[in-house]
């Protein structure tokens, strides 16, 4: 079958305005670029973030969605990591023709990686920007620790009997912080959720899960008795001021605090450092970094050192986007990921 000319597409019409269905043209790879029939979209906070604050865009109408899976349609010239039909996993961009909140996305054909044979397209959707997230803090982030990966020489397991807390591990980029953490060999793993979260994140590789509801000075106590006295890196998946408050309050001299929204500790002391982390690897300074992390994502899901993430899947393909992000606005999701599948569009 060719490719159809034109697509369905969901638009944010304007600043802090309304999404709506419509339709625009597919579009076409230039050299290097594949075009992706997308099967399975990942939601994401900063979606609804955008349309309500207003945040990182700034031409409208606008096309949103930085988590696909789905099957090459067609390849530009030049391209050789892929061909027709082969099933992918990728990070959108904020830029109308690589976004992906529409059916068919363009993206350049070394920003993408194989989706193995195994894995569903919607398990698959659940990883990119949770996965470079949390990657990119721990071993790229100017500023960051910048650990050894455990896909490069001696990585694997280099931070054995090291502890490290990922506060918020049933969000979606707390539970891959977990699982690399687990790669890269750190324990104990500490994490904070909701009690009823307790087994999924230990199947993830914590350590120990401590109710996200205790008191800042119950979690510290806590933390130090497991751990043996404070730790030299924490990261915070979720950012809240009073979550950032209880990271810092964790550190040693030194430590590191990594945040996935800007810092809110503005006063350090003995060398502690608050990181923020920019989880997006299409675009400078990640973009090397994310080449190689897509590298190892089809070896690291094979082997099942990196698992995809709990799965909802919310009806109606991208008519389907403004009730799965309203869902998240409201925390009505927990250690799940919102997927909906473009081709069920009405
Ligand atoms: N900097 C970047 O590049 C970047 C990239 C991706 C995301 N982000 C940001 O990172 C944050 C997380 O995104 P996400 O997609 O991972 O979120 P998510 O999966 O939607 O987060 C939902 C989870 O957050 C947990 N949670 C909420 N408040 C908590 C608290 N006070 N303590 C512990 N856990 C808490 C809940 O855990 P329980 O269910 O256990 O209660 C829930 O499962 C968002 O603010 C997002 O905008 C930033």
């Amino acid at each position: 079958m060719s490719t159809p000319t034109q697509q369905k597409a969901l638009f944010l019409q304007s600043k802090q305005g309304e999404f709506t269905l419509g339709t625009r043209e597919v579009p076409q790879p230039g050299a290097g670029d594949i075009v992706v029939k997308n099967e399975a979209i990942g939601l994401n906070p900063v979606d609804w973030k955008i349309q309500t604050y207003g945040l990182l865009v700034e031409k409208y109408p606008a096309i949103l969605g930085l988590d696909a899976t789905g099957t090459v349609e067609a390849v530009g010239q030049g391209v050789t990591a892929f061909k027709k039909g082969d099933r992918v996993i990728y990070q959108g961009v904020l830029d109308n023709d690589r976004a992906n909140f529409q059916q068919y996305t363009l993206i350049n054909e070394s920003l993408a990686a194989e989706l193995p044979g195994k894995f569903s397209f919607e398990a698959g959707a659940t990883l990119p920007l949770a996965y470079s997230t949390a990657a990119v803090g721990l071993y790229h982030q100017a500023g960051g620790p910048q650990l050894v990966p455990p896909w490069a020489e001696g990585g694997k397991s280099k931070y054995a009997k090291t502890p490290i807390v990922v506060l918020g591990g049933a969000s979606v980029v707390g539970s891959l912080a977990i699982q690399l953490a687990k790669l890269s060999g750190f324990s104990p793993i500490i994490t904070t959720a909701s009690p009823k979260n307790v087994e999924l994140l230990t199947s993830y590789g914590a350590t120990h899960v401590l109710d996200r509801s205790l008191p800042q000075n119950a979690l510290i106590s806590e933390v130090t008795k497991i751990a043996g006295g404070p730790v030299s890196l924490v990261y915070d998946a979720i950012s809240l001021p009073e979550t950032q408050a209880a990271g810092y309050a964790l550190l040693t001299p030194n430590g590191k605090l990594l945040t996935v929204l800007p810092p809110t500790v503005t006063e350090t002391t003995e060398g502690r450092s608050v990181v923020s982390v920019l989880g997006v690897i299409q675009r400078a300074p990640n973009v090397e970094f994310g080449k190689a992390l897509l590298a190892q994502l089809p070896a690291l899901l094979e082997s099942g050192d990196i698992k995809p993430l709990r799965v909802e899947v919310i009806p109606g393909g991208l008519g389907g986007i403004t009730a799965g992000l309203e869902k998240l606005k409201n925390n009505q999701v927990s250690g799940t990921k919102l997927v909906v599948r473009p081709p069920e569009t009405a």
